[in-house]
């Protein structure tokens, strides 16, 4: 009560009894600013006046891309990277140009040494492989300290998206064959055969999902022009591995089997109804190196162990015994070993 009174007398005005101080002088200050101009501060603002939206802000651009920046075609803003569409040396030779813009929030030295050492190690990465002879984008220009690398164009689309298509022809009622389904199958099995070539050059993808391989239909020299409407929904065609910002170099079978146990949960969830055919996926990886047999047999333990942790963390949300309840079911259907538990 006594701050009401040091505001202004109480007596002079009874409702200031029970308004707050700081709306009182809110209320005053609205009564000058009537008592000027005529008008109360308080009016919506026009809709014309009101500001347009502000595009959102135009990814960062390095020299020289920064002066030419119409010939780049944005396909994806990832938070890691972007990557574009666009020409290299001649018109006529498409060309992948990823960038990884500078991190504002790290520490500006830290951030020029991280970008410049993934660039190189991706590099590096791409030039094995394409001695190994597994199918990558050929590396075509860097500038590891501006955080670029213009790699070759893959003519075709990701196996996620030639899965994704392939379900939507069978949905809008084009009938899924038998043909259609072997066709499936002989993809997935190039894709292990494709991952276990990767992984007989010493090499660790980090990232295996159905959005970081592509596949390339062959098409005859004289079609080359017409390739990118050939396109797509095609489910043949050669695979090619892409996206190696977090591969590594490793022998360790454990790695190979973490790579694998990586593939098979992006595949599940990406794809639930093939789920079951990833089975093919293996069985051409069993057969595509040495080594290939002791990776699978690790793989066991790997699902274990995640399903392990899986089971600790649904005990922990549903504190109690989620077996009682039946709902939860973590065995990928191409599983062979019984069932955990
Ligand atoms: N060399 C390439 N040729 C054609 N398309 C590519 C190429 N590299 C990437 N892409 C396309 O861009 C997408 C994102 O590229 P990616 O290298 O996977 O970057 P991110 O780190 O954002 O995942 C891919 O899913 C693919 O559709
Ligand atoms: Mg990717």
């Amino acid at each position: 009560m006594h701050n009401l009174a040091y505001i202004s007398d109480p007596s002079s005005s009874p409702n200031l009894i029970s308004t707050p101080p700081t709306v009182q002088l809110f209320q005053h200050a609205v009564k000058q600013v009537v008592a000027t101009t005529g008008s109360s501060p308080l009016q919506p603002m026009a809709a014309s006046e009101s500001k347009p939206p502000s595009p959102a802000p135009a990814p960062y651009l390095p020299l020289p891309f920064s002066s030419n920046a119409a010939a780049l075609q944005l396909i994806t803003q990832g938070a890691e990277a972007h990557l574009y569409k666009t020409t290299f040396l001649s018109a006529s030779r498409p060309v992948a140009l990823k960038i990884r813009p500078k991190k504002q929030w790290r520490h500006a030295i830290l951030d020029k040494r991280l970008t410049r050492s993934r660039i190189l190690a991706e590099a590096r990465v791409l030039a094995k492989c394409l001695r190994e002879d597994v199918r990558v984008p050929a590396v075509l220009a860097l500038d590891a300290d501006d955080g670029w690398l213009i790699v070759e164009w893959i003519h075709g689309v990701t196996v996620k998206q030639a899965l994704r298509e392939r379900k939507a022809n069978a949905s809008t009622g084009t009938k899924e064959t038998g043909g259609e389904d072997m066709e499936l199958r002989a993809l997935l099995r190039r894709v292990g055969a494709a991952v276990g070539k990767l992984h007989a050059a010493g090499i660790i993808h980090g990232d295996l999902t159905t959005s970081n391989m592509m596949v390339e239909p062959q098409v005859p020299q004289q079609q080359e022009e017409s390739r990118d409407k050939l396109v797509p929904g095609a489910l043949a065609g050669e695979i090619v591995l892409i996206d190696f910002g977090l591969a590594t170099q490793a022998v360790q079978e454990e790695e190979r089997a973490v790579d694998l146990y990586v593939l098979e949960r992006a595949f599940g969830s990406t794809h639930p109804r093939e789920e079951a055919l990833f089975g093919e996926v293996l069985a051409a990886y069993e057969k595509s190196y040495k080594g290939a047999r002791i990776t699978l047999k690790r793989l066991e333990d790997v699902r274990m162990r995640g399903r392990k942790k899986e089971y600790a963390w649904l005990r922990r949300l549903r504190g109690g015994n989620w077996r009682k309840g039946g709902r939860f079911h973590f065995r990928p259907a191409h599983a062979t070993e019984p069932a955990w538990g």
